[in-house]
C-alpha cells in the first residue's frame, strides 16, 4: 500500500512528497499525515516548530509592549549610600533550577545583612529610599527566602554574611523570583541593610537602613 511505497523511493523524493502532504494537510485538516517512516525526528522536530508559529507571534506583540522576552541573566552593580562603603554586585542566572542569585559584595561592617529586590529601579535618594519597598508583584507578607510562595516577597532574599574583612558571598538559587515577563526584576533595584533581616517583622524583616542600593539590568551577551 502507500506506505510500503514510501519506503521505498529516496529521501530526497520522501521529503519532497512530505513537504506537499504537508501543505495538503494544512488545506484539509480532516485528512491525517500520512507515511510518518518517512519523516526522520530532526524532521518531525521542524513540523513542530512550525506549528508553533502562532505562540511566537503572540509572544513578540507583548515584547513590543514592553516585557522582556527570555532574559537568560541579570545584573546589579551596588554603590555605597551616603556615609557607607558597601559596594559589590548581585547576579541573577536562569538555570534548569530556578534563578541563580550570586552575590559579592565589600565594605560591609561584619555580620549579617539583609539583602532584597526593591520595588523602584531608583538609588538616587542619598539613603536609597528612592528605592521604595521590598518588591511584592503577588501582595504577599515579608518572609525568609525558603518561605512558601504566599509567605515571603518576590524580593525577599534572607541575608548575607560578612566576615571580619568586610566582605560577603552569597549564593542560592531561587523559584520565586522572574528574569521575564509580568513579575520582571528588570528595571527594580536590589539593597543591602546595615541590619540583619529578621524574617518576621511586616513589612520588611526590621533589616535597618539603606547601605548599599544597585539597579538590575539585562546582562548584555
Ligand atoms: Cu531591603
Ligand atoms: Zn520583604
Amino acid at each position: 500500500m502507500m506506505k510500503k511505497r514510501f519506503l521505498r523511493i529516496p529521501i530526497r523524493t520522501g521529503i519532497f512528497l512530505l513537504a506537499i502532504s504537508l501543505i495538503l494537510s494544512a488545506c484539509r485538516e480532516e485528512e491525517t499525515i500520512p507515511p510518518v517512516p518517512v519523516a526522520n525526528s530532526e524532521q518531525a522536530g521542524q513540523v513542530a516548530t512550525a506549528e508553533k508559529s502562532q505562540p511566537q507571534a503572540a509572544r513578540s506583540e507583548s515584547a513590543a509592549k514592553g516585557e522582556q522576552k527570555d532574559v537568560e541573566q541579570t545584573v546589579a552593580r551596588l554603590e555605597p549610600t551616603e556615609g557607607n562603603e558597601a559596594r559589590g554586585e548581585v547576579m541573577f542566572t536562569r538555570t534548569n533550577e530556578g534563578i541563580r542569585v550570586t552575590a559579592q559584595i565589600q565594605g560591609l561592617p561584619p555580620g549579617r545583612h539583609g539583602i532584597h529586590v526593591h520595588e523602584k529601579g531608583d538609588c538616587s535618594a542619598p539613603d536609597a529610599s528612592s528605592a521604595g519597598g521590598h518588591y511584592n508583584p503577588d501582595g504577599t507578607p515579608h518572609g525568609a527566602p525558603g518561605n512558601p510562595p504566599d509567605q515571603r516577597h518576590a524580593g525577599d532574599l534572607g541575608n548575607l554574611e560578612s566576615g571580619e574583612n568586610g566582605t560577603a558571598k552569597y549564593e542560592r538559587v531561587d523559584t520565586i523570583i522572574q528574569l521575564s515577563g509580568e513579575n520582571s526584576i528588570v528595571g527594580k533595584a536590589v539593597v543591602i541593610h546595615a541590619g540583619e533581616d529578621d524574617f518576621q517583622s511586616q513589612p520588611s524583616g526590621d533589616a535597618g537602613p539603606r547601605m548599599a542600593c544597585g539597579v538590575i539590568e539585562a546582562a548584555k551577551k
